[in-house]
């Protein structure tokens, strides 16, 4: 099973958000790809607050399925896995993790405190071995960016220096508030409504889906 790890240790900083989103999109993508059609997603939330959860249980039955998976030996058979994971997720929890996933994003928000307590992950991040022998790739997704803000000028200057590669930066928008609330993914929106977030999301898309990070 692909499996992607979405993962912050700073509160807020939108994991479930990037997790229910490419879940959504995720199943989308089986349901309308003849290739994939055997393939199924699962969704599984280490968080114990468990918002992933509750968002999945307010999921419309009509839409694409979406499976919670609870424990590792259930992880079998052909598909998609996305890890939500708990605020403060760092040490042998985070190396445990990292044994089991391909890719890893981190979602970013552009403010000072994030930032300063994002700086340290990243760099226990680099260290990991999982990720220096390159079995798990990892990439940032800027959240809650609005260009030629102040705040988007500083994200940039602080991933500068840093050797990850940075996918793509989501602005913010009511859209994954109103999409939360219904059990949905922006993909699942009206089309007019999402036609920014598409372009936003399309180098998160690309990279998830190529087999190689
Ligand atoms: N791009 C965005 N635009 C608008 N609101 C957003 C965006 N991303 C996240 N949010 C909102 O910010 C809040 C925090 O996001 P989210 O719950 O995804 O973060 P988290 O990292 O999972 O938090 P926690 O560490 O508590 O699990 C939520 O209310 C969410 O709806
Ligand atoms: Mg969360």
């Amino acid at each position: 099973m692909k499996t992607i790890l979405i993962a912050n240790p700073k509160g807020g900083a939108g994991k479930t958000t990037l997790s229910t989103n490419l879940a959504g999109f995720l199943a989308r993508y089986v349901a309308n790809s003849r290739a994939s059609q055997d393939e199924e997603v699962f969704l599984w939330d280490l968080d114990r607050q468990k918002s992933a959860l509750h968002w999945l249980s307010q999921r419309p039955a009509h839409l694409p399925t979406i499976s919670r998976l609870d424990n590792a030996k259930e992880k079998s058979g052909k598909g998609w896995l996305v890890l939500d994971s708990p605020a403060g997720l760092h040490g042998e929890k985070l190396s445990d993790l990292l044994k089991r996933v391909e890719k890893v994003i981190v979602p970013i928000v552009p403010s000072s405190f994030d930032l300063a307590a994002t700086k340290l992950f990243l760099h226990e991040l680099a260290e990991e071995k999982a990720v220096r022998k390159g079995k798990a790739f990892v990439a940032i997704v800027g959240m809650r960016v609005d260009a030629r803000t102040r705040a988007a000028e500083k994200l940039d200057e602080f991933l500068a220096p840093i050797d990850l590669l940075v996918l793509t930066h989501l602005r913010d928008t009511q859209n994954y508030v109103t999409a939360a609330f219904e059990g949905k993914s922006i993909f699942e929106l009206a089309p007019s409504t999402v036609a920014q977030d598409m372009i936003q999301w399309q180098p998160i898309i690309d990279w998830v889906l190529r087999d190689q990070a």
